[in-house]
């Protein structure tokens, strides 16, 4: 057995607390120890080598997909969204399945989701009353869950679309807190001892959006899914090379893991947008400006393109990594890493954070500063907010799409007040990492703000 590097000396269950409650402040405070590259022991879960080398990453990311799982690492997400989620998946299967679900995320079709992203957008803000208090990561979930709803199951009404909503939107919000999250990662509380305790509550919870997945999947098999174009349509018309499709197990743990990565995520990058350009009005200015230039109802494409809103988007993604690491890859043999020996079976983790602060990539990491993507590329692996290689987000395209013409509409449409004091750190929510307490902001106006305004701002 060779030595894995640096390991951090502290009891693996304080190191496992430690990981739940703020794996951001562990993570840089290992890494002011120990470099850019350490070995966690978290207890229970074995060692984990956290990477925050760009040289490293290069190297894993460009190794053959082969040479790695990450489905059988992500082996704590199992309880939440089944055996048979992408996420989970390695090998053959993993590929095929990517290969199945890519295309309704990119291309072509991502301009007939535009117009919708816009549409829902804006009927959602239409809502907000000046004086009225927000959180804008609630807000900012209302939208995003409507367009992964839409986008997945193609449907915007009727009484499943309606219940499905509110059930998602609970079953998140369980694990909101590094204490509550903890469900997630200690075996011992996932015990279901009944709907009024957390675990219980969870799988109550998860069982009524297993209904009315199964129930919209018959529903769909009688109406004959071939006349969709919807994501779930796809699904159900596809065949392996035996001639099978998927079973309802399979299409009902792909749906969960969509709407789940598909909507908290991009809701959480939003929220942070939001706080970052009304943090800096400067900021906010300049993409009114931009935005003007394109005039009347401009096309949202075209909108997408603007290079300054561009880089808001890209410096929030760089500023606020919405996991604390990238999957866990798993080396499937032995292998050398940035000079260093790994045997088979040992755990990868990439880290974002660590990357995207470090002061020689990217100079003044804490401060917001879109304009250094003008000044710079970054390559795969010193900018990776959406990871890398065979397991990069499958969303990527959709959710930076959604991301500037939601951003790019509301600001548009209504004015805000940020209404936090103090600045608003990162907290673990479940598994993601989210703004604490969501962004709380005030609505000043609502109505389209005229051009001349803009000009004179
Ligand atoms: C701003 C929003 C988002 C961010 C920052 C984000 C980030 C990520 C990251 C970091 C990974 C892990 C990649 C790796 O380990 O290399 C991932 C995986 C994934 N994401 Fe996203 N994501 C976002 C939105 C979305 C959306 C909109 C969808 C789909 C509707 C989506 C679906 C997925 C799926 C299915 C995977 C697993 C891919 C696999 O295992 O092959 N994500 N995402």
């Amino acid at each position: 057995m060779s030595q894995l590097p640096n390991c951090v000396t502290s009891p693996p269950w304080w190191q496992l607390i430690t990981w739940i409650a703020d794996p951001i402040k562990f993570q840089v405070r290992c890494q002011k120890k120990y470099g850019d590259i350490f070995t966690l022991c978290l207890s229970g879960m074995g060692p984990y080598v956290i990477m925050g080398n760009p040289q490293a990453l290069q190297e894993i990311f460009s190794q053959d997909a082969r040479c790695f799982d990450a489905g059988r690492a992500n082996e704590l997400a199992r309880p939440l969204i089944g055996s048979n989620s992408l996420m989970l998946l390695d090998g053959d299967r993993h590929r095929r399945e990517r290969k199945l679900l890519m295309p309704p995320f990119h291309g072509d079709r991502l301009q007939t989701y535009a117009q919708k992203i816009c549409q829902i957008t804006q009927q959602i803000a239409s809502q907000w009353q000046p004086g009225q208090s927000l959180i804008a990561r609630t807000a900012m979930q209302q939208i995003s869950l409507e367009v992964i709803l839409q986008i997945v199951f193609g449907l915007s009404e009727g009484e499943r679309y309606q219940q499905i909503k509110p059930l998602l939107i609970d079953w998140s919000n369980m694990t909101d807190s590094p204490l509550s999250s903890s469900l997630l990662f200690l075996r011992f509380l996932q015990k279901d001892w009944g709907p009024w305790t957390p675990w219980g509550k969870m799988k109550q919870r998860q069982q009524q959006i297993h209904n009315l997945l199964q129930a919209e999947i018959e529903e769909r098999r009688t109406m004959g899914a071939e006349l969709s174009t919807d994501i779930l349509s796809l699904m159900m018309a596809a065949r392996d090379e035996n001639g099978q499709p998927m079973s309802d197990e399979e299409l009902r743990d792909e749906l969960l893991t969509l709407l789940l990565a598909g909507h908290e995520t991009t809701a959480i990058l939003l929220a942070w947008a939001f706080y970052e350009i009304h943090k800096h009005p400067e900021i906010l200015k300049k993409l009114q400006w931009e935005l003007v230039q394109l005039g009347d109802d401009p096309n949202p494409m075209e909108v997408a393109q603007l290079p300054y809103l561009n880089a808001v988007c890209q410096e929030t993604l760089r500023m606020y990594p919405v996991i604390p690491v990238l999957f866990p890859r798993i080396t499937k043999s032995a292998m050398t890493i940035a000079g260093q020996f790994y045997d088979a079976e040992t755990t990868l983790m990439p880290s974002i954070y660590l990357v995207h602060y470090r002061e020689d990539l990217y100079p003044a990491p804490h401060q917001f500063q879109p304009e250094r993507f003008f000044e710079r590329q970054y390559s795969a692996s010193e900018y990776l907010p959406f990871g890398g290689g065979n397991r990069r987000c499958l969303g990527y395209a959709l959710a930076q799409l959604e991301m500037k013409l939601v951003l790019a509409t509301a600001i548009a449409q209504v004015q805000f007040n940020l209404a936090e004091k103090q600045p608003v750190q990162l907290q673990r929510r479940g598994f993601t990492l989210a703004p604490a307490g969501g962004v709380r902001m005030k609505v000043i106006e609502n109505g389209l703000i005229p051009k001349k305004e803009i000009a004179l701002l």
